[in-house]
């Protein structure tokens, strides 16, 4: 079993959608260890997205995140890391293929409803970034 880490993003919470998501990373197999609603700040989510401080998009970014609420979701399936990224599809929706999340929800490559860690390395410290260890319950 591997885990990865999703956040269903300001723009998924705003649209009501927190249910037609998780129902499409359900049916795709994936089981939820861990889950919260909760808000970015500025400093959180920049601190979150880090990696990306360099890059012009990094400030459209940071204020997007930390706009309203989000749910971060800890998930659970074999291959977990790279089967999630095929489920929410490319970055931005209009590269996206057809039925992916990102496909069918988002608005835009700024705006596109789910987060999905890059690496298993990745997952482990994003995880940690908003879950404790009591919070995490793997299903059996
Ligand atoms: P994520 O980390 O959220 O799963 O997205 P990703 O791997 O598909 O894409 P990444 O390159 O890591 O970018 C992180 C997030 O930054 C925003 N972005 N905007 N306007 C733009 O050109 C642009 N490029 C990236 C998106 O919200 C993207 O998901
Ligand atoms: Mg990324």
């Amino acid at each position: 079993m591997e885990r990865t880490l999703t956040i269903l993003k300001p723009d998924c919470v705003r649209k009501n959608l927190i249910g037609a998501v998780i129902d499409k990373i359900e049916r795709a197999g994936f089981r939820v260890v861990a889950m919260k609603k909760t808000r970015l700040t500025k400093a959180t989510a920049g601190e979150f997205y880090g990696v990306h401080r360099e890059r012009p998009f990094y400030g459209e970014l940071v204020e997007f995140m930390s706009s309203g609420p989000c749910v971060p979701i800890i998930l659970e399936k074999d291959n977990a890391v790279a089967d999630f990224r095929k489920v929410i599809g490319a970055t931005d929706p209009a590269e996206a293929d057809a039925g992916t999340i990102r496909q069918l929800y988002a608005d835009s490559k700024g705006e596109n409803i789910v987060h999905g860690s890059d690496s298993a390395e990745n997952a482990a410290i994003e995880a940690s970034f908003f879950f404790s260890s009591e919070e995490v319950v793997s299903v059996n």
